[in-house]
């Protein structure tokens, strides 16, 4: 049958019963022999300490007070330090009553007993100490499995933590890894455009910067006509390489006015938009470009080629790069000292029948500011300056370009000390045979 003290721990409780009589030690022994205990004896207060010391799983203590050398109160209060845990109880005749308050009070004894005992009473107060004592221990085991559960938690906690900012820290360079290799790629996209722009131009030499010029002013229109950026980024990109279906068009023909081809040469030359796309049609991202290219040279009135696209079924970006197409080509025939003036009245008549009319509203200002160089003639004149003679706010007329033709500044460029400065710089590593040429108010 389980007894109370055995609940959980399993092993039976070891008891130290301490006396210098030997009989009540044997009759003590006796009294426990059907008991499930473990039972231990010593004769002395010296010999229990040393008891102790070989058996820290005792749990209940029993030790009488009158002994030669070390008494039970003393032997107690010792026995305390060592095992806080086992019960404690004194045996003691009536007359040392003092002994017993001391050492109940001072703490080495939980409880006593009177010399002689009741044997039923004795079992029964071992019993209860018993079990109190598999009770603490019990309860100390739980707690040390908590406490053992609660570190390892904390660690994998930690840990846990550890984990997540690693992992976070490693996203987050791969992002910014993934964020400059993405803007390295837009680099090359855009510098790969230009590339393709400038071989169109030294094909088409006669034309000079025609690429970028209608480029500029394209998107020029398309900013004042608030389109979106995207938009406007195909648009300029489209702009850029209108033309780069002529590569495939003899000399001869791009010698020619359009109005001087013959019938056999305006059907090969009316096939450069639609070469325009297909060359770039391998190139996903310039495939809405390559659209616009297509259609360059539609008319409003239907009267275009390719595809004889007419009024709104024109893509507004193609009609825009049209417009400017066919502005920046009057420009190289521009008579006169008005340009703008000229080249404005020539747009005009080609309104609504080749043009979209509404693209009028946002021309002239785009125009005046694309061709600074042409159009400020009036008010500016141009001069040739080393870069020490350079001030902010004068306006570039030609492209600066390094001793090796590397392009530093753009025409029409309105001048700050931060341009002044590396064109100083470059004009050191790189010496130009010219100067740099700009608008300076007469
Ligand atoms: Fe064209
Ligand atoms: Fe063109």
């Amino acid at each position: 049958m389980e007894t109370a003290h055995e609940i959980k721990s399993g092993a039976p409780v070891g008891i130290l019963f301490v006396d210098d009589e030997m009989n009540v030690l044997q009759s003590l022994k006796r009294l426990l022999l059907d008991e499930n205990y473990t039972v231990l004896t010593a004769n002395s207060g010296e010999e229990a300490l040393e008891v102790l010391r070989n058996n820290p799983d005792i749990g209940l203590i029993v030790s009488d007070q009158r002994m030669p050398g070390m008494k039970g109160a003393e032997f107690l209060e010792k026995a305390r330090e060592m095992l806080p845990d086992a019960v404690r109880m004194l045996l003691t005749g009536y007359a040392d009553l003092n002994a017993v308050a001391d050492a109940i009070n001072k703490g080495g004894a939980n409880r006593y007993i009177t010399k002689p005992w009741n044997d039923e009473e004795l079992i029964q107060v071992i019993s209860d100490a018993a079990r109190r004592y598999s009770l603490v221990k019990e309860n100390r085991r739980l707690q040390d499995i908590i406490g053992k559960q609660n570190e390892e938690l904390k660690r994998w906690n930690s840990q846990l933590e550890y984990f997540v900012q690693e992992q976070t820290l490693e996203i987050q360079n791969k992002n910014k890894e993934l964020e400059k290799l993405n803007e390295e790629l837009k680099k090359n996209y855009k510098n790969s455009i230009l590339a393709f722009s400038s071989l169109i131009e030294l094909r088409d030499r006669s034309t000079g910067s025609h690429s970028r010029n209608v480029a500029e002013l394209s998107v020029k229109i398309a900013r004042a006509m608030n389109l979106a950026a995207k938009e406007v980024e195909t648009i300029m990109t489209a702009a850029l390489l209108h033309d780069i279906g002529k590569i495939g068009i003899p000399d001869v023909l791009l010698m020619k006015d359009v109005d001087e081809l013959d019938a056999d040469e305006m059907k090969q030359y009316v096939q450069h938009p639609v070469r325009g796309q297909a060359a770039i049609d391998r190139v996903e991202d310039m495939r809405d470009a390559g659209i616009l290219i297509r259609h360059h040279h539609e008319r409003r009135n239907g009267k275009g080629f390719p595809d004889r696209l007419s009024g709104d079924r024109i893509p507004p970006g193609a009609g825009i790069i049209g417009l400017a197409d066919f502005i920046d080509r009057c420009f190289y025939k521009a008579e006169g000292s008005e340009p703008v003036e000229f080249v404005m009245k020539k747009v005009v008549k080609e309104l609504g029948e080749r043009f979209d009319l509404r693209l009028f509203n946002y021309l002239e200002k785009a125009v005046r500011e694309t061709y600074a160089g042409i159009s400020h003639e009036a008010a500016f004149v141009e001069m040739e300056l080393q870069p020490n003679g350079l001030r902010p706010g004068m306006v570039l007329s030609k492209d600066v370009k390094s001793g090796t033709g590397l392009i530093l500044l753009s025409k029409g460029i309105t001048l700050n000390g931060k341009h002044i400065e590396s064109i100083k710089r470059y004009y050191q590593l790189d010496p130009s045979n010219t100067g740099i040429f700009v608008l300076v108010k007469r």
